[in-house]
């Protein structure tokens, strides 16, 4: 009943292109994890990786930060290989891993300094750029805290940081946001909508959906090793979500109205009494028609699907395919 629509590219990607993945497969042993994937992102884009636990995330991102070989397939980020040009993509991608991976022992300070060094930073570059950090990642009251003392808010916000000490050109966050509470999810999205302002190229993986509508420009859901389905969050709303309509029926059977409904393609999922309760796609349309060839109906009320669960139904229905 879904309606899973051809994968374009072109027609919404913003700004010129800088991630290009074309064919991506990726087995472990006999297992194959990614099977064939094909994603385009542009300059300044937030796109958003959705799949459920388990769906290849992680393992794609991590081949795209050159941490994990592929298969087979070929990706470049701004127009250097995966492959064959580690070190040139090392040097502009940065990636917030899944496991927040700080030295405790060491002040929030210190964390980013040992990173900037990694990546090739000295002197007052590297001081700038760490108090400039610190200054973003609302850390700078707290840059002499030992890093295994800070909030977990606190963390996930420094992990951000270090991710970006060398100023990448794209940006790889792997569920930024899980186990933080409301706010300090909130204020890290705000921190992650403003790298985008600035330029930079993101790709965010969550199986959080409200988290993906919230922050990206695209989403590509990810399932059975390939984008099952890629758009904007709100044409993903409306391809996902359908509504239910409750009606009473008056002077109307329950047949006369099962005959309605079945011809409209849609579907009565529950009855109690009089009230009956119609679900479908485009169903604000329809039940117009029904009530207009019916005028006995009577409409109660018509309510959107929580999106979670249309999503989760998405997954179980690709789950049959
Ligand atoms: N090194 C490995 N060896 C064998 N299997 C692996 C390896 N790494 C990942 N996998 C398997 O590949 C699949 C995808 O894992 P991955 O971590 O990429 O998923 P994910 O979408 O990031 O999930 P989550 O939402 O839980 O983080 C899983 O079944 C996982 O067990
Ligand atoms: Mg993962």
């Amino acid at each position: 009943m879904l309606d899973i629509l051809p994968i374009e590219f072109k027609k919404e990607r913003k700004g010129p292109l800088v991630i290009k993945v074309e064919s991506i497969v990726k087995e472990f042993g006999k297992f194959r994890v990614l099977d064939g994937i094909e994603l385009r992102v542009g300059k300044g884009e937030i796109y958003g990786l959705l799949g459920p636990n388990g769906a290849g995330k992680t393992t794609l991102i991590n081949i795209l930060c050159c941490q994990l070989p592929p298969t087979r397939g070929e990706a470049s980020i701004g127009g250097f290989s995966i492959v064959d040009q580690k070190d040139r993509v090392r040097r502009i991608i940065g990636l917030v891993p899944q496991e927040v991976s700080l030295y405790k022992k060491l002040t929030v300070e210190e964390n980013l300094r040992i990173m900037g060094s990694l990546q090739g930073l000295r002197g007052k570059e590297l001081q700038s750029k760490i108090e400039e950090l610190l200054e973003w990642a609302g850390l700078s009251k707290f840059s002499s805290r030992l890093a295994g003392d800070c909030s977990v808010g606190m963390r996930q916000a420094l992990n951000i940081a270090m991710g970006l000490i060398h100023s990448p050109q794209a940006l790889f966050l792997d569920e930024p946001t899980s186990g933080l509470d409301p706010l300090a999810r909130k204020s890290l999205w705000e921190l992650i909508k403003g790298l985008s302002g600035r330029g930079s190229t993101l790709v965010i993986a969550t199986h959080n959906l409200l988290e993906a509508e919230k922050l990206c420009d695209r989403i590509g859901i990810l399932n059975h090793g390939k984008i099952a389905m890629e758009d904007t969050p709100r044409q993903i709303r409306s391809k996902l979500t359908e509504a239910q309509a409750t009606v009473e029926l008056g002077e109307i059977t329950l047949g006369e109205l099962k005959e309605a409904v079945r011809r409209l393609n849609l579907e009565i999922t529950s009855v109690h009494g009089k009230a009956v309760t119609i679900v479908g796609p485009e169903i604000r349309e329809k039940i117009e028609i029904i009530i207009g060839r019916m005028p006995e109906l009577k409409l109660i009320n018509v309510e959107d699907y929580n999106l979670e669960d249309a999503f989760i139904k998405f997954i179980e229905s690709e789950a049959k395919r």
